[in-house]
């Protein structure tokens, strides 16, 4: 965060009074600004408690220097209110009489006789800077059927986000949301001529954020952060399946202490303790050099009658350099093999195939897909349901057609850049958007277009794309 900047974090009473204490530690308890609390009435309500009816943001600076122009407001009393400072700029055309007058009207909050309202301002409306109370209504609430919904289960209200980059920041400066979800923040910083940065787990996230800013005429770039090994979004989940994808792994095998994963025991190398970094710790992603050191100098000289080992890696700091190091600090006789652990990944999960029929037509070309199967959603939605036993399990049809967001043909060609000469995408309920083109149709399972197409590529829902030459 630069001088100039504010953070605002948007949480609910689930974790919100513990997060108060994190930001305090973090940014410390002067640059505490507000408590903003973002009220709103819709959906459901609650016999056994209070409706649950706000979230809480949390507006923090980094220090005294933070840009900050509230908006103000109209707001209604329902005494009238007097302004005190027109009582000020009038002094010289009052009596001492009529200034007690006043001011006794101002305690009592009572009308003014009329004498006094041709120099005083007095109504039942008044422009106030907005408090830190915002009514969901008046920043213009997301309901389904508003154009500006997405169907994103999160999505925040444009104009929730609108006050707050207003208030917080001059154009060209920097809107960042790291959580970013359907790309509220970074549409509405190119609308207030921001520069944005969306980040977030969700390949459905960068989907929606990607459409939504193309069609508000923003330019952005999507830079992919390959750290990539997360099988599920829950990393413990992750380890678990882990240990089952290496082949012949074994976990507590006696001997072998807990820093090693496990071993794979091999009839000619015997025991290979095997090393895999521990995705509950963010700071293991990358195999580094200090790493190295504590493997090299402090695990291999304490293990007996091990030739090699494995070290499974997500990403590496420098391949080269670190082979290097290996060999020139690796006191033992036991050899230290690398192994990327996303090579792993690839070999056990089964790529996307699509059937399809492509025929022609008076008006050109019909493309029907006829199934999709998806390994991976296959195994995402069976652990679902596994999960969640007392709900209803997905079911998917023989088919599959449903798992499909988005097909695509190119006429022009069969390999290298993709090139769309139509493309539907289906959105959630079902309805078709052709090239970008709502309808209230459901799709049928076929494309259509007029030259001889050269490629399909189907999307599915999890944002795996296959491409099928035609
Ligand atoms: C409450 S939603 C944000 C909604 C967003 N303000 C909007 O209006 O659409 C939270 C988002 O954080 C993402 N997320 C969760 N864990 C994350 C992580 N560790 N890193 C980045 N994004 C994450 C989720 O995918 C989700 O889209």
């Amino acid at each position: 965060m630069s001088d100039t900047a504010s953070i605002y974090v948007h949480l609910d009473w689930h974790i919100g009074h513990y997060v108060k204490i994190l930001m305090d530690e973090v940014f410390g308890e002067d640059n505490f600004r507000n408590e903003i609390i973002y009220g709103y009435r819709i959906q459901g309500i609650s016999k056994r408690n209070f409706p649950k009816k706000h979230d809480t943001l949390f507006y923090y600076s980094l220090n005294d220097d933070y840009v900050f122009k509230p908006e103000k407001e109209i707001v209604k009393y329902e005494k009238p209110f007097i302004d005190t400072k027109k009582i000020d700029a009038n002094l010289s055309k009052l009596t001492d009489k009529d200034i007690l007058t006043i001011k006794d009207c101002i305690e009592k909050q009572v009308a003014l006789p009329d004498k006094f309202k041709a120099i005083l301002f007095d109504s039942h409306f008044a422009e106030v800077y907005v408090r830190d109370v915002w009514d969901h209504d008046a920043t213009k609430p997301i309901i389904s059927g508003a154009t500006e919904y997405l169907q994103y289960a999160t999505q925040k209200s444009e104009g929730l986000l609108s006050r707050i980059i207003k208030a917080s920041s001059n154009e060209n400066m920097i809107v960042a949301d790291f959580f970013g979800g359907s790309g509220v923040t970074a549409k509405v910083a190119h609308d207030l001529v921001r520069r944005f940065i969306h980040c977030d787990v969700g390949i459905h996230s960068i989907q929606t954020v990607r459409d939504r800013l193309k069609e508000a005429g923003a330019s952005f770039q999507i830079l992919e952060i390959q750290d990539g090994v997360s099988l599920f979004s829950n990393p413990q989940q992750t380890m678990d399946k882990l240990a089952t994808l290496i082949p012949s792994l074994q976990r507590g095998v006696e001997g072998i202490v807990v820093f090693w994963f496990g071993s794979i025991v091999d009839s000619k190398l015997g025991t290979m303790p095997v090393c895999v970094p521990n995705l509950l710790n963010s700071q293991e992603k990358v195999l580094d050099m200090p790493q190295m050191n504590q493997i090299l100098n402090q695990e291999l000289p304490d293990l007996e009658d091990v030739k090699k080992v494995i070290v499974y890696y997500i990403d590496i700091d420098d391949e080269k350099e670190l082979k290097k190091f290996i060999h020139d600090n690796n006191n033992t006789n036991i050899e230290v093999e690398l192994q990327d652990l996303k090579d792993l990944l690839h070999d056990v999960v089964i790529e996307d195939s699509v059937n399809v029929k492509c025929n022609a037509i008076d008006s050109g070309f019909e493309v029907e897909i006829l199934e999709l199967f998806s390994d991976r959603l296959m195994q995402k939605i069976e652990t679902f349901n596994q999960k969640s036993s007392t709900k209803t399990p997905i079911v998917i049809s023989d088919d599959g057609l449903e798992l499909i967001e988005l097909v695509a043909l190119d006429c022009e060609n069969d390999s290298g850049a993709w090139h769309s000469s139509t493309a539907i995408k289906i959105d959630k309920l079902g309805f078709m958007v052709k090239d970008g083109v709502k309808s209230k149709i459901f799709w049928d399972g076929k494309i259509y277009v007029d030259k001889q197409p050269k490629r399909l590529k189907v999307r599915n829902i999890s944002g795996d794309e296959t491409v099928k030459n035609l």
